[in-house]
């Protein structure tokens, strides 16, 4: 069975685990990825997770976080520059991406079409193509035009899938929040996933 492709966007909103949390578990989950960091991602990346959270050791951060299953799937980086990249293109065969997390900047660029980097580019392929887009958005509290950027982006496609993690399953630890939202994320894309008990009613 051939691997799921799927791109992960990371921008720079606050919530940088929950961007290395949904790439490890598709990765676990054997996916192709294709992955591209905006600068403030970048950043966010190392200000969140400590100073060996470099994107150039993403691999080894995966590993040493969430063990060998990581290595299950495969990824590659594309530079958010290079909007001559195979996502660019809606001829490349990459079936979904995900924005996680999503700043309000990236919002607007998706809803408005603006195609002014590779994330931005890759997603409007997607709303084009009429494939998968999801959206992870994180601010508080919201601007008027930040909800009207998700409405928009819902209208043209996406869905909207706040980084809002719940409380009923009693998460005990940082990373307890952030499998509930890889999970919803995994969820969202059709994949079984057993980050978070199952409501049971
Ligand atoms: C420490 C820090 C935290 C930030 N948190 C958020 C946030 O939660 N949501 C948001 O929309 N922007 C946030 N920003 C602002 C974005 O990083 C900024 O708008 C940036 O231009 C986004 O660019 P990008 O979408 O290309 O990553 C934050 C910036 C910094 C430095």
């Amino acid at each position: 069975m051939t691997a799921r492709r799927i791109a992960v966007g990371v921008t720079g909103a606050s919530g940088a685990i929950y961007a290395v949390r949904t790439i490890a578990a598709l990765l676990e989950a054997g996916c192709e990825l294709e992955v591209v960091f905006s600068d403030y991602g970048k950043r966010l990346l190392l200000d969140e997770l400590g100073p060996d959270a470099k994107v150039e050791r993403l691999k080894e951060l995966l590993a040493s976080r969430y063990g060998a299953g990581v290595e299950r799937g495969r990824f590659v980086m594309h530079s958010n520059k290079d909007l001559g990249a195979t996502l660019a293109s809606g001829s490349h065969r990459c079936e979904s991406m995900v924005i996680v997390p999503c700043s309000m900047k990236t919002l607007a660029g998706v809803a408005l079409g603006l195609s002014r980097s590779l994330i931005e580019r890759a997603a409007d392929v997607m709303l084009k193509e009429q494939r998968r887009l999801i959206l992870v958005p994180r601010e508080t509290p919201m601007s008027l035009p930040a909800l009207r950027h998700q409405v928009a982006a819902a209208e043209a496609g996406a869905m909207i899938l706040p980084a809002m993690p719940a409380f009923y399953q009693q998460p005990k630890t940082i990373d307890d929040l952030a499998d509930f939202i890889a999970g919803k994320i995994l969820n969202a894309l059709g994949f079984e996933q057993q980050l978070f008990p199952p409501w049971k009613g």
